[in-house]
């Protein structure tokens, strides 16, 4: 299967931003202006803008997402918020995994994988994020690193049940620090996420699956990685606050 037969998906991943009065505000400038795509759009927003979001984009083409999901369906776990909770509110997506919950709050690959499994059964689709530190890099262990993560966060995932999770490439050091990945990195990590899919399920299966990058990804960078063959589309943090430079993104993945 080529890129083209693949579902491309812009996603935004607004993280620890906007109250939801902002979210309806940047939601209604974000949705005539991404109308005509020709891609997945979705923004993953915080769980207190979630029910102002569904509504703000009722009736247009931009899905709404997570950036998290207990395992449990419900019990003693403060703070936490069950994958059910979310699809009965008309949720499809989720984040799971990102690197800020996994250098910040304790997230493990066996957490991720639970989590996973939890949100796929409750109906919802995963965003797995997967991705290398700058040292892991450097000590040339890219493929290591990444190879671990997607089969320990997909441990127990059925082939039928992969065709709705994504995979997001973030390499730690790509986010919010402005250094994208090159264009060939981000592909040559990409190929070797699909090429991993491929050993443990089927090349056919690996092939329907899209493969997101994130990292720094922008209005100005879009378009040379969206070129790649096994980039398709784009996890985005800061550009996703602003309107124009989202909508760019999506433009870049609707050619
Ligand atoms: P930035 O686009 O701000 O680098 O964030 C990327 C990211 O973490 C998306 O999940």
């Amino acid at each position: 299967m080529n890129k083209q037969l693949r579902k491309a998906i812009i996603a935004g991943n607004w993280k620890m931003n906007k109250t939801p009065a902002e979210a309806k505000v940047l939601l209604e400038q974000v949705a005539p202006l991404v109308k005509d795509a020709d891609c997945q759009v979705i923004a993953c927003v915080p769980f207190v803008d979630l029910q102002t979001a569904l509504e703000a984009t009722k009736g247009t083409n931009v899905k709404i997402g997570a950036e998290n999901c207990h395992w449990e369906e419900s019990g003693a776990y403060t703070g936490e918020i069950s994958a059910k909770m979310l699809t009965s509110m008309g949720v499809e997506y989720v984040v799971l995994g990102h690197s800020e919950r996994r250098q910040y709050f304790g997230e493990t690959d066996e957490t991720v994988n639970k989590r996973t499994k939890a949100a796929i059964a409750a109906g919802l689709k995963p965003i797995v994020c997967v991705g290398e530190l700058l040292w892991e890099r450097e000590c040339n262990i890219t493929e290591e690193v990444i190879a671990r993560q997607i089969k320990l966060d997909l441990f127990g995932v059925t082939a039928e049940e992969l065709k709705n999770v994504v995979i997001a490439y973030e390499p730690v050091w790509a986010i919010g620090t402005g250094k994208t990945a090159t264009a060939d990195q981000a592909e040559e990590v990409c190929g070797f996420i699909r090429a991993t899919l491929a050993k443990l399920y089927s090349q056919a299966d690996a092939d329907a699956v899209t493969i997101q990058y994130g990292g720094s990804m922008n209005d100005g960078n879009a378009d040379e990685l969206l070129s790649k063959e096994n980039v398709d589309g784009g996890l985005i943090g800061g550009a996703s606050l602003v309107a124009e430079k989202f909508a760019a993104i999506v433009k870049a993945a609707s050619k």
